[in-house]
């Protein structure tokens, strides 16, 4: 098109491709209204039945989408599969073995495919099955914006520096976070994301056995499951009360300190976010909003619009 053409443009074309740029540039909750009317409620009945076979299935929708925004923007730059000349993200060493519910997006996708042929982006339909897991399991809902198109690239280097891992310091966790725009409010509110789903032994052994600031009854239910060495993949739910509901539990583990990940508890360990947990403990009405306004946020981390990346018809490969 015109704006893409390297010649000479007059004046009023530039300044229309600028306008047009900047007004796509920018998500809408409406996107898919008249291109794909259906859209919305095929992805929410794909996640209402994966989730209904399994209540898990919602975390790993949720954090899906978290490890695709975290990692160059929320392009779907998650879902691509390795290929003897490419490589993705799914190796990274927060992904392998870890990452879970792609095939639920492919059978979301090829269902999209099937009504709306190249129209729903990949990367649209994580930010979506994220916010129809976290209602399928009776958190807060939010209004999806739409838009994002499909990376043509993915970066495994990026994968293992952006995504935090569980070993961090309180202030390492602020700085992953402040690095993606998030104040640490938003990184509090956001990590109660952990009120659902689980995470293998290989995560918290070393705060199992190593740290001194956990529940000594919890420590013991704990290493049944997860011996000193071994049981890599052992699971455990990262909130011990509620693992398949989406509540404010996971703020009042921590002030017992019965946080999973050594990461977790650190945002209840005498440090500058000990307020916010207390605060989201006791008003779970603060915890809901601040949550999903932290998840509108997050899925507005560099969406390619316009003319850039494109809609994958296959989540797991390029055009
Ligand atoms: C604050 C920094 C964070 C760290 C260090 C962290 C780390 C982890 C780890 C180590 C696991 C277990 C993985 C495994 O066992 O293989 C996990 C699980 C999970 N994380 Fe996080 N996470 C963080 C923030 C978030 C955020 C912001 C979200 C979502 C917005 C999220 C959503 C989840 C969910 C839902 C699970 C359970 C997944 C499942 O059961 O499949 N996490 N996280």
């Amino acid at each position: 098109m015109a704006c893409e053409n390297s010649s000479p443009r007059p004046a009023f074309l530039l300044l229309l491709c600028f306008l047009l740029g900047t007004a796509s540039a920018r998500l809408s909750s409406t996107f898919y209204f008249t291109s794909c009317p259906s859209a919305l409620h095929t992805i929410k009945s794909g996640v209402n039945s994966a989730v209904s076979s399994e209540a898990r299935m919602g975390a790993s929708l949720l954090r899906l989408h978290f490890h695709d925004c975290f990692v160059n923007g929320c392009d779907a730059s998650i879902l691509l599969d390795d290929t003897t000349n490419f490589t993705g993200e799914k190796t990274a060493g927060a992904n392998d073995n870890s990452i879970r519910g792609y095939e639920v997006i492919d059978t979301i996708k090829s269902q999209l495919e099937s009504s709306c042929p190249g129209v729903v982006s990949c990367a649209d339909i994580l930010a979506v099955a994220a916010r129809d897991s976290v209602v399928a399991l009776g958190g807060p809902s939010w209004r999806v914006l739409l838009g994002r198109r499909d990376s043509t690239t993915a970066s495994l280097s990026a994968a293992n520096s952006d995504i935090p891992a569980p070993t961090l310091s309180l202030s390492d966790l602020i700085t992953a976070f402040s690095n993606k725009g998030f104040t640490a409010k938003e990184m509090v509110a956001l990590s109660g994301s952990h009120t659902i789903g689980q995470a293998r032994c290989t995560t918290f052994q070393t705060r199992l056995y190593n740290e001194s600031d956990i529940n000594s009854t919890f420590a013991t239910s704990l290493k049944e499951n997860c011996p000193s060495s071994g049981g890599d993949n052992n699971l455990s739910p990262l909130d011990t009360t509620s693992p398949t509901f989406f509540d404010n539990a996971y703020f009042k583990n921590l002030q017992t300190q019965k946080g999973l990940l050594h990461s977790d508890q650190q945002l209840f360990s005498g440090g500058s976010t000990d307020a916010q947990v207390n605060t989201y403990s006791s008003n779970s009405a603060t915890f809901m909003t601040d949550f999903a306004n932290a998840m509108v946020k997050m899925g507005n981390l560099s969406p390619l619009t316009g003319s850039s990346g494109q809609i994958r018809k296959n989540c797991r490969k390029l055009n």
